[in-house]
């Protein structure tokens, strides 16, 4: 596994499902991670916790991320996943949600460098395949030591080092520091991967360049807009229309098909991801670098970026709608239709039952974490 010159799909819970992974694969993304298991409900053999481990056989170039505080445990659930063909074992070192916090995983482990140290030792020791750590900034604004936490990481034996450049109180209220990025990387010697705000191929290209990272990741870009995997091979921007975007969509819809059935049950399970994607879809707008590269400069946060709303055909004002209720709707015109026509046939008619709310469609809200 070679963890240089590579753009990683990022770990994402919910998000980061199989089917979307593969939609991801699709669209020019290449290296793809699974989303965060709990080691020791891996150990405990838990079903759901297990299936987060589960790669499908086009992803070659797969890596497992767990949670864990305790070697045995990692080491154990890094062989699972092994087991289950991923090429590398990251661990999670930057989650804030409570849960894990509580159970001294996470973001907790950048408050203690000689505790992580010891469990990515063990782990590089435990496991076949290379170990990475995946780091934030430090736990808040006053207490930023990533590139201490970084250089631990190193001497322990881990592989490569992600650094999502906010720090844990941040969460996604501030821009990614990439100078920071950019600071952590100078210092090391395993490949640094640089993780924060990229939505476009060329915030990608100067991100890349200016920091010196070895690699980026990209999250909320890819949920958004799946195919910009694409884009950054090509360095060019794709402007899908409304009618290709949903075309995009329904090919989703069919990937969750096939994973979890063509049954009551799979649609029952495809409806608790597919409209929480359309909540990311819903976000794209055509950020086309002719009119956007200055402005991305001053304004990398996603929810502060404003493209006009003007003279929007109905069926893109439709796959802007921010509510729930009419994802959900959406979610379900997907599932049924054969094909993008009468997917687009059913769309329009749903336009003219629940008319875009004026307004609604102009906001890029904040997105998760
Ligand atoms: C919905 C969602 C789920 C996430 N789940 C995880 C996770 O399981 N493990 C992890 O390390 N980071 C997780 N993250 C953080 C991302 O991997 C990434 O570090 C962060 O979103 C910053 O990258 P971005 O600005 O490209 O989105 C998640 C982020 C989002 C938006």
């Amino acid at each position: 596994m070679d963890f240089r010159n590579r753009v990683f799909l990022a770990p994402l819970t919910k998000g980061g499902n199989l089917p979307f992974r593969r939609l991801c694969l699709k669209h020019g993304c290449v290296v793809t991670m699974g989303e965060m298991a709990y080691a020791y409900q891996v150990v405990k053999k838990s079903r759901s916790e297990l299936a987060l481990l589960r790669k499908h056989d086009d992803e070659t170039c797969f890596g497992a991320q767990i949670a864990a505080m305790r070697i045995d445990d990692a080491v154990k659930a890094g062989a699972e996943a092994v087991d289950r063909g991923a090429s590398w074992v990251d661990l999670n070192c930057g989650c804030p949600i409570h849960d894990i916090i509580k159970r001294r995983m996470g973001a907790t482990l950048l408050r203690k460098p000689r505790k992580l140290a010891r469990l990515v030792a063990g782990m590089v020791e435990g496991l076949s395949v290379p170990v990475t750590v995946k780091i934030r900034l430090g736990w808040s604004e006053d207490e930023q030591n990533a590139s201490e936490v970084a250089r631990v990481c190193e001497e322990a034996g881990a592989q490569a080092v992600f650094v999502h450049g906010r720090t844990k109180d941040q969460r996604y209220s501030r821009a990614a520091d990439w100078d920071a990025i950019g600071q952590i990387a100078s210092e090391r010697t395993i490949p640094v991967i640089g993780n924060g705000d990229l939505l476009t191929w060329y915030e990608v290209k100067d991100r890349w360049q200016q920091s010196g990272v070895a690699s980026v990741m990209l999250g909320r870009g890819a949920l958004i807009k799946p195919w910009i995997f694409r884009e950054i091979t090509e360095q060019k921007a794709w402007e899908p229309t409304a009618k290709e975007r949903l075309g995009v969509y329904h090919d989703f819809s069919v990937k969750l098909k096939e994973h979890f059935r063509d049954d009551e049950k799979g649609r029952e399970r495809t409806m608790r991801f597919l409209p929480w994607h359309l909540d990311f879809f819903c976000r794209y707008r055509p950020f086309s670098d002719e009119k956007w590269v200055a402005s991305a400069k001053e304004h990398p946060l996603m929810q502060t970026r404003m493209p006009s709303e003007e003279g929007l055909s109905l069926l893109e004002q439709l796959l802007r709608d921010p509510r729930k209720e009419v994802h959900a709707r959406i979610a379900e015109l997907l599932w049924d239709a054969a094909d993008v026509d009468e997917a687009e046939a059913s769309a329009l008619a749903l336009a003219a039952e629940m008319p875009p709310e004026a307004g609604a469609a102009g906001e890029i809200a904040t997105a998760h974490g």
